[in-house]
């Protein structure tokens, strides 16, 4: 685990944990957690790899019966691989994933925590009176993709979308958004496939106030960033291989 940082957001806080994997041939991956009173809620909780330091990185801020949620994105190994490891040590946790993924999800090992299949609609995580949002996002990157939305923080955690390339312990946030394109052009353009995906999304989230975007590769975008990214993802053509 490369850092780990603390954000006070009113009435709640989350955790930014990113794996440093430097030389390992893997793909760095930055993981959140929202808490509100005793519901916790891990947001892409990692690959198997990054199980042992999370789970200890969890611990000095929350008892393990307090870790109630998870939320999958979508079914990718860098998202959930560490799910079976998980399901080991949490004793009354839910699963907040793609319905159209359960079956798949399923194999990476489920006895414990419960699935609970989000509709491609979208809906409700409630963590103890904390409604956060779930956004559909089908087709950035997955058939069946999800995003969250805090409405009080005025957090969206985009899943893939956002996602930048770049070396370990980069900054946390973007500072030079037109030098930071040419680390999310070729990944939202070989790894998006669709363009009305896209621009139904786009037209989705901007009618949400949004002041920090937690992709879940790369730094966050926060302020007038943002919009930056909106825009610029929005006259990016994507799906495109060769
Ligand atoms: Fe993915
Ligand atoms: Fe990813």
């Amino acid at each position: 685990m490369k850092s780990l940082k603390i954000y006070d957001q009113q009435h709640q806080w989350f955790i930014l944990a990113r794996e440093d994997v430097k030389g390992k041939s893997l793909i760095e991956t930055n993981q959140y957690m929202v808490r509100n009173g005793e519901r916790t809620l891990i947001i892409d909780p990692g690959g198997v790899e990054l199980f042992a330091p999370m789970l200890s990185s969890v611990l000095q801020n929350v008892p393990i019966d307090q870790v109630t949620d998870l939320f999958a994105s979508h079914q990718d190994p860098d998202v959930i691989s560490s799910l079976n490891l998980w399901d080991q040590v949490l004793t009354n946790a839910k699963l907040h994933a793609p319905s159209i993924w359960e079956g798949f999800i399923r194999h990476f090992g489920l006895n414990n925590v419960e699935y609970v299949s989000v509709k491609d609609d979208g809906g409700v995580v409630d963590l103890g009176g904390l409604q956060l949002q779930i956004i559909p996002a089908h087709y950035l990157h997955s058939s069946g993709n999800i995003h969250l939305y805090d409405k009080e923080a005025k957090i969206l955690f985009s899943g893939d979308v956002g996602a930048a390339l770049e070396e370990p312990a980069s900054p946390m946030y973007v500072d030079d958004f037109n030098e930071h394109i040419s680390k999310m052009e070729y990944f939202h353009k070989r790894w998006m496939p669709s363009n009305t995906a896209k621009s139904n999304w786009i037209e989705r989230v901007s009618r949400l106030e949004i002041d920090i975007l937690c992709p879940q590769h790369g730094r966050m975008f926060k302020g007038d960033d943002v919009k930056r990214f909106l825009d610029w993802f929005d006259q990016l053509p994507v799906g495109i291989a060769v």
